[in-house]
């Protein structure tokens, strides 16, 4: 069995944390690999006995993932972005430096079983490119020459602190401590990183925390005849009430105010003198004959077209004398 004793409990709290057991399935193969180095076969059928889905299911998972190792990774796993940016500011000639100084090949890893040196897709750190990862920290703006120092010291057992990365970044001191940590099981254990045990803080040591908020303090939480009393609306202590919507709203004549229809009135009042200056139809028709001579001299009054004769022109343009029309 792949999973340790520890391991398996580990496991079992992993599933317990999730709605359903087979979405505990990366931080379980995270946890597997964090124990052999890598997802073995066997680890496969583990891990899809424990959530109860097939072994295809699992493998399907496991190989699609490139964070996941299907053959035993190294101490220190490498991993070089070999994405568009990356590509473009030498991230093959990091690649190069990198596998020259270790003298494997690509997804290898040495002999002495310290580095695995592997491309990978766009690690979101575009703007630091060419991007290498130690145990998923990042190392921004390789050179081929500093990617060579970077191996030497790999391959020295020693990890330099990563760069362009927030304040108290540290890079695991194994891939395995990285594996445990990428599970969600928090800090990793000794056996892993090496490091002594943290000491267990005590309770007193601790801040104190706020209180959680209960139900009645949340309003979603609260009955709809509470809220209309307002106190969640921020109005003022013991204001009126919010009406219920089903509630009939005053009359303006209970209200003690005008009617509508008197205001509707006061408005109509205001509107007539508007109205009562556009004429009427019929006016409308009075005005166009009353001024039906003067747009016809002034059509008669039209310049006669070059070579036209007054003659020529029909009779009911033919002007007399003094301008008006024969
Ligand atoms: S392309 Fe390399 S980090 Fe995005």
């Amino acid at each position: 069995m792949p999973l340790s004793p520890e391991g398996l409990v580990k496991a079992k709290e992993l599933v317990a944390s999730y709605p359903k057991p087979r979405s505990a399935m990366l931080p379980l193969l995270f946890l597997v690999q964090a124990e052999e180095g890598y997802v073995s076969p066997g680890a496969v059928a583990e891990v899809a006995d424990i959530l109860g889905v097939t072994k295809a299911e699992v493998g399907a998972v496991a190989t699609f993932y490139s964070m996941y190792h299907r053959r035993p990774a190294g101490k220190y796993v490498v991993s070089v972005c070999r994405t568009l940016s990356c590509q473009m500011r030498g991230s093959d000639e990091v690649t190069a430096a990198l596998l020259e100084r270790c003298g494997t090949e690509l997804r290898g890893t040495t002999g002495d079983g310290l580095v695995t040196v592997e491309e990978v897709e766009c690690l979101a750190a575009c703007d630091g490119a060419p991007v290498v990862q130690v145990n998923y920290e990042n190392y921004e703006r390789v050179t081929p020459e500093q990617a060579t120092e970077l191996a030497s010291a790999l391959l020295r057992d020693e990890v330099p602190p990563p760069t362009f990365a927030a304040a108290g970044s540290v890079t695991e001191p194994s891939s395995a401590a990285a594996y445990w940590r990428l599970a969600g099981l928090g800090e990793p254990p000794s056996r892993l990183t090496g490091r002594p045990e943290p000491e267990p803080v005590p309770a007193s040591a601790l801040p104190d925390q706020p209180v959680a908020p209960t139900d009645h303090d949340d309003p979603t939480t609260r009955s709809a005849e509470e809220l209309r009393g307002g106190v969640d609306h921020g109005g003022a202590p013991g204001g009126a009430p919010l009406p219920a919507p089903d509630a009939e709203a005053p009359t303006p004549a209970q209200a003690g105010e005008p009617s509508t229809a008197k205001a509707g009135g006061t408005r109509r009042a205001r509107s007539r003198p508007k109205r009562e200056q556009t004429p009427s139809v019929e006016d409308s028709a009075g005005e166009r004959e009353a001024e039906a001579p003067q747009r016809a001299g002034k059509r008669n009054g039209r310049r006669r077209p070059r070579g036209e004769t007054h003659e020529q022109a029909g009779p009911h343009e033919r002007e007399a004398p003094g301008g008006e029309p024969q």
